[in-house]
C-alpha cells in the first residue's frame, strides 16, 4: 500500500502517516530530541570503516527541484535527518505527494494546489526558501516566508530575488513574506544575471527557475559547489538543458516542461569531512566510503599538512590515519591555518570542526571566516530570557565566540577577533577535559562531538536537535568505530538524577 504525505523520522524504513496534519509532528520522536543529550566518554580511539550518507544539501535542492517536474521523481540515498523531514513537510503542505521508504523518496508534485509556504514550515529550514524558483517557474506564483535554518547570521536572500526579477518575475516583500509572480500571466523569460557573490542557494534557485523560462539564460559568477553540479545533473536528466555546472558561468536553455527522473544522491562531503577530522582529533585510523575525493581535496591537503596520512584505497574509499602521531618519539599533529571560501576553497561548514582539531595540535593557528561574515558576529535572540527579549529586540552575538566558549569549557584556548580566531594548541597547555556543553548550530554541534571524543572524561552535549538536523545515525556510526557515545532520552536522563 502506498502511503503518502507527512514523513516521520524513524529508523529506516521511514514511517509515513496517511494524511498531512501538523499536529502529527508534535507526536514524532522529533519532540523528544529537544531534551535528549549525547554523552561521550573520552578519549576515544576509533578504528574500522563507516558508510557516508547521501548529501543533505544536495537532497534539499533536489527535493525542491521535484516541484519543477511533471510525474514522479525518485531520489535514492536520501539521508534520514530532520532537515529532510522539514523539506518533505513543506512539499506536502503545498500538495505534493511524498513517499519515503528505505532511503528513497518518491515525489509527485502534479497535485500542487497551493503556492504559499507557511511561516512555521519555513522557520525550520533555510533550504525551504529554494522552492520559490520552481513555484514561480511552473505555477506562476509563490509566497514564501523569509528563511530560517542554521543560526549563522542574517543570511540575506537579495540575490535570489534580484535574479528572479532578471527573469521577469515581479517580486515584492509583504509582511515578512516574499511574494513573487510572473508578469501578465506569462511565464518567466530567459535573461542575464551576474551574482555579486557566488551564493549556493541563489545559484540553485535561479538554475531551477531558468530551466523553465522561455528562452536562454546566462548566469555569471555562480557557485561552483558540488551540490550545484548535482542539481544540474538531476535537472538535465529531467529534460532541462544546463551547461557549465561546476564553472562560474551557466547557460540554460529553458524548456516548457520537465519530467520526473531518478537520481542517486552523491555522498555528503561535509559528513565525510567531519569523520576525517574525527580520525585526526582522536589520533586514530579509519576508512570511509563512498567519498568523492575531489570534493574533499582541500581538507585532504590541510590534514596532510598537519601530519595525517590519507590514502585512497579505491575510487570511492579514503583511509585517514593520524596514528603515527602516537608512536613514541613520533611527531604529533602540527597546527595549520585555514580561511574559508567558496568551493574549491575550504568549506565554511567544516570550520568549527577544524577549530576543535586545532586545539589538540602543536602550535597556534589562525582560522578566518570569509563566507559568512556573520558566522562570527551573529544575531541570536533565542539565547535571551524572555524578559530581556522584550527590552532588547536583538543582540549582537558572535557564533564563533559561542563555539570558542563551548570549546573553552572543555579546556581549549581560543581568542576570537572579529571574523578570525587564534587557536592555541596543546603546547600552550590546552588539553581537553570533558564537560557539559550546548550545541547551538549544526556544524558547531559537530565540533563539540569531536572535541568530546578527544577530551578526557565525560562530555554531555545538550540541544542535540541541531546536530540531528544534518548527521544521519551519528551515534551508531561512532559506536561502530569504537567510540563510547550514547544518546540519552528523557526517561534515561531522569533515572540519572
Ligand atoms: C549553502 C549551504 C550551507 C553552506 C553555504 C555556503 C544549503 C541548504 N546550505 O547555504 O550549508 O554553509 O551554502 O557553502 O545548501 N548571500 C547574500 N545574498 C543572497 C544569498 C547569499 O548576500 O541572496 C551571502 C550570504 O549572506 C553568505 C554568502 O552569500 O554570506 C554565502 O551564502 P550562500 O552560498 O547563499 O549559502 P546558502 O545557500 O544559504
Amino acid at each position: 500500500m502506498a502511503l503518502f504525505c507527512n514523513i516521520i523520522i524513524s529508523p529506516k524504513p521511514f514511517v509515513l502517516s496517511c494524511s498531512y496534519q501538523k499536529t502529527h509532528l508534535s507526536k514524532t520522536p522529533q519532540n523528544t530530541k529537544q531534551d535528549a543529550i549525547f554523552k561521550i566518554k573520552g578519549p576515544a580511539t576509533l578504528s574500522g570503516h563507516i558508510t557516508i550518507s547521501g548529501s543533505k544539501n544536495s537532497s534539499l535542492a533536489l527535493l525542491a527541484a521535484t516541484l519543477c517536474c511533471s510525474g514522479s521523481s525518485l531520489l535514492h540515498n536520501v539521508p534520514n535527518i530532520s532537515d529532510i523531514q522539514a523539506m518533505a513537510s513543506i512539499l506536502c503542505s503545498l500538495g505534493a505527494k511524498v513517499e519515503s521508504f528505505d532511503g528513497k523518496m518518491m515525489v509527485n508534485s502534479d497535485g500542487v494546489g497551493k503556492i504559499e509556504v507557511d511561516l512555521e514550515e519555513m522557520r525550520k529550514i533555510r533550504g525551504g526558501f529554494f522552492v520559490i524558483g520552481p513555484l514561480v517557474a511552473r505555477f506562476g506564483e509563490a509566497v514564501v516566508a523569509l528563511p530560517g535554518g542554521c543560526n549563522i547570521g542574517k543570511r540575506p536572500v537579495d540575490l535570489h530575488l534580484r535574479g528572479l526579477r532578471a527573469l521577469g518575475a515581479v517580486v515584492e516583500l509583504r509582511d515578512g513574506k516574499v511574494c513573487a509572480h510572473t508578469a501578465n500571466g506569462k511565464g518567466l523569460v530567459g535573461g542575464r544575471f551576474r551574482l555579486d557573490y557566488p551564493s549556493v542557494g541563489a545559484t540553485e534557485t535561479l538554475m531551477m527557475a531558468a530551466s523553465m523560462a522561455d528562452g536562454i539564460t546566462l548566469l555569471s559568477n555562480v557557485a561552483k559547489e558540488p551540490e550545484v553540479v548535482d542539481l544540474a545533473r538531476f535537472l538535465n536528466d529531467s529534460g532541462a538543458s544546463i551547461e557549465g555546472a561546476g564553472s562560474d558561468t551557466l547557460v540554460i536553455w529553458g524548456k516548457s516542461q520537465l519530467y520526473g527522473s531518478e537520481c542517486v544522491i552523491r555522498p555528503d562531503r561535509i559528513e565525510a569531512g567531519t569523520f576525517m577530522i574525527a580520525a585526526a582529533i582522536t589520533r586514530s585510523c579509519i576508512s570511509m566510503s563512498p567519498v568523492i575525493p575531489s570534493r574533499v581535496s582541500c581538507l585532504i591537503d590541510k590534514l596532510s599538512e598537519a601530519g595525517c596520512k590519507i590514502s585512497q584505497v579505491d575510487q570511492h574509499t579514503l583511509r585517514v590515519s593520524a596514528v603515527p602521531a602516537l608512536y613514541p618519539g613520533g611527531d604529533d599533529l602540527k597546527s595549520f591555518g585555514i580561511k574559508t571560501s567558496p568551493f574549491p576553497g575550504f568549506p565554511t561548514d567544516l570550520q568549527p570542526q577544524i577549530m576543535a582539531l586545532l586545539t589538540t595540535c602543536t602550535g597556534s593557528s589562525l582560522v578566518e571566516e570569509s563566507v559568512f561574515d556573520n558566522r562570527m558576529s551573529h544575531i541570536i535572540t533565542c539565547l535571551l530570557p524572555s524578559s530581556m527579549k522584550s527590552a532588547l529586540s536583538i543582540i549582537s552575538f558572535s557564533l564563533l565566540l559561542w563555539i570558542a566558549r563551548e570549546l573553552q569549557k572543555l579546556g581549549a584556548r581560543i581568542q576570537v577577533n572579529g571574523n578570525s580566531a587564534i587557536v592555541f594548541g596543546k603546547d600552550k597547555g590546552s588539553s581537553l577535559c570533558g564537560s557539559r556543553v550546548i550545541a547551538r548550530d549544526l556544524r558547531g554541534g559537530a565540533s563539540l562531538i569531536l572535541a568530546g571524543l578527544a577530551a578526557k572524561g565525560t562530555t554531555e552535549i545538550h540541544k542535540i536537535e541541531h546536530i540531528e538536523r544534518g548527521y544521519e545515525n551519528i551515534v551508531t556510526k561512532l559506536q561502530n568505530l569504537g567510540a563510547d557515545i550514547e544518546r540519552l532520552t528523557p526517561p534515561s536522563l531522569s533515572s540519572l538524577l
